[in-house]
């Protein structure tokens, strides 16, 4: 695993906008995993900055989604992957994927999904963030270190962080579909963002922890090409 320091969340964003960018020109990344949550932002809008025709021909996979919201929703991740990523890249809004949480066999959903992404031949690049509890996307603690794309339930301190996105926590969904960490595993690079203090513990437990499904994100250490990006703060307990 390699940790990058930088100053502020702003070079966070730019440097693994910049890892991605390279990776588009190279043609080594052509299947973006692309992940919701404030810390990825600034990738996004460093991404559309150097917008380009190879950049919009990206295929794109989100990481996870709530269930029981419509698609119209504005907090659905199917909204925010259409308003952040979408929109701002130019891609082909045909090749962006996110899983379905409205599906009447959320089983077969996730199957669904899971065959979606061998079928575009995998995910090149997989963009994280990471929860306060070590979650990534919303593999809470306890998932299972091979689980695939599955139905979750979210703890109450993740409905209570993500409450600051809807009216009132009683708002915020109790059920997602989540790509597993299996499934994450399987991605050929990883970048995590991780800004601010409120990051700093979970980001120690991930990097120098020890490998448990108590802090999800530290299934990353076996990962052969994973890379933590942080901001000063967030690396502040290392
Ligand atoms: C949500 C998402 C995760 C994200 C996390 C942290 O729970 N499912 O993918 O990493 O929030 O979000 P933020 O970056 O806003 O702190």
């Amino acid at each position: 695993m390699q940790v990058v320091v930088l100053d502020s969340a702003a070079e966070v964003g730019e440097y693994a906008a910049g890892v991605i960018l390279r990776g588009v020109s190279h043609g080594t990344v052509k299947t973006l995993g692309v992940a919701t949550g404030s810390s990825p932002l600034a990738i996004y809008k460093a991404l559309e900055r150097h917008r380009s025709p190879e950049l919009s021909a990206l295929s794109a996979f989100a990481l996870d989604e709530y269930v029981g919201l419509a698609p119209d929703h504005p907090e659905s991740y199917a909204a925010v992957i259409r308003r952040e990523v979408t929109d701002r890249l130019g891609l082909d809004p045909g090749r962006v994927h996110v899983p379905d949480g409205g599906a009447a066999d959320l089983a077969a959903a996730c199957l669904d999904y899971e065959a979606a992404i061998k079928a575009a031949g995998g995910i090149d690049l997989q963009i994280l963030g990471i929860g306060r509890n070590g979650h990534i996307g919303f593999n809470e603690p306890t998932s299972s270190l091979a689980s695939r794309t599955r139905v979750k339930t979210l703890m109450s301190a993740t409905r209570r962080d993500n409450a600051r996105f809807f009216a009132d926590v009683t708002q915020v969904p109790s059920l997602c579909l989540t790509q597993g960490l299996g499934t994450i595993m399987e991605a050929r690079t990883v970048l995590l963002v991780a800004n601010g203090k409120a990051k700093a513990q979970a980001v120690a437990r991930a990097v120098e922890g020890p490998l448990a499904s108590m802090c999800p994100a530290s299934v990353l250490q076996m990962h052969p090409h994973a890379t933590f990006v942080l901001d000063r703060e967030a690396a502040s307990d290392l």
